[in-house]
């Protein structure tokens, strides 16, 4: 067995994605452990997950900075003690300058809930409704300084259903959003893509040449 890539994870909240990553990790052939997870808000559920799982966490509070790179330099000083190789993030909801994307350059990944580069931002479920669009989803990409923007590592397509709410389109994508993290940091850490121009290469294929059609065709079509 190879080493483990060392993975640490920002959240801001509820952490349900870190779970997932949590759970998939315990695998004992999963090329990742969790070594770190830190909240830049106090007191959330992402960090009650970490502790169960016996993983260390903190609170880098932001608002306890009087710059943007005072927060940073503090979560990076923490995240390179603990010698973080690669970085997640996991409903983080909080910007991050150019200077510490750079540093983290092609080895810090995002999980957002749309087909990006669509709808991007706050409120995706809402607007994907407002829109009408019958088919969403989610992606992992690689972090860049501007908002949900980056190399595409992976993504699912979801459907959205006529009757659909905000709540019931957001635990669709998040129960394929669960699935989808672990399964894109796997690709990642196990060195199987790399980054070439802005897009992410040596993807495993074989997803085929069907489309995904909504609504469905008839029959024999
Ligand atoms: C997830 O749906 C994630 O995709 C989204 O926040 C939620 C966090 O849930 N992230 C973004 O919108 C990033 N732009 P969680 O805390 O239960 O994982």
């Amino acid at each position: 067995m190879t080493t483990k890539r060392r993975v640490g994870v920002l959240v801001s909240g509820r952490g349900s994605n870190l779970q997932a990553l949590i759970d998939a990790a315990e695998a004992p052939e999963y090329p990742a452990e969790l070594v770190l997870v830190i909240s830049n808000v106090p007191d959330v559920q992402g960090l009650a997950r970490a502790k169960a799982a016996g993983i260390p966490a903190s609170t880098i509070n932001h608002k306890s900075f009087g710059s943007r790179e005072a927060f940073e330099d503090a979560l990076h000083d923490a995240l390179s003690e603990a010698k973080v190789e690669l970085l997640c993030n996991a409903g983080f909801m909080r910007l991050l300058t150019e200077g510490f994307v750079s540093r983290w350059l092609n080895r810090h990944l995002n999980i957002h809930p749309s087909l990006l580069p669509a709808f991007k931002g706050l409120d995706t479920h809402a607007r994907v409704l407002e829109s009408g669009a019958q088919i969403t989803g989610c992606t992992v990409h690689f972090v860049r300084a501007a908002m949900d923007d980056g190399p595409i590592v992976a993504q699912a397509a979801v459907p959205v259903l006529s009757d659909d709410t905000e709540e019931s389109l957001a635990a669709r994508v998040l129960t394929a959003e669960h699935r989808l993290y672990p399964h894109a940091l796997r690709l990642v850490a196990s060195g199987l893509v790399t980054v070439d121009r802005e897009r992410v290469e040596g993807m495993p294929g074989g997803l085929g040449e069907r489309a995904l059609f909504s609504p469905p065709l008839p029959d024999k079509s």
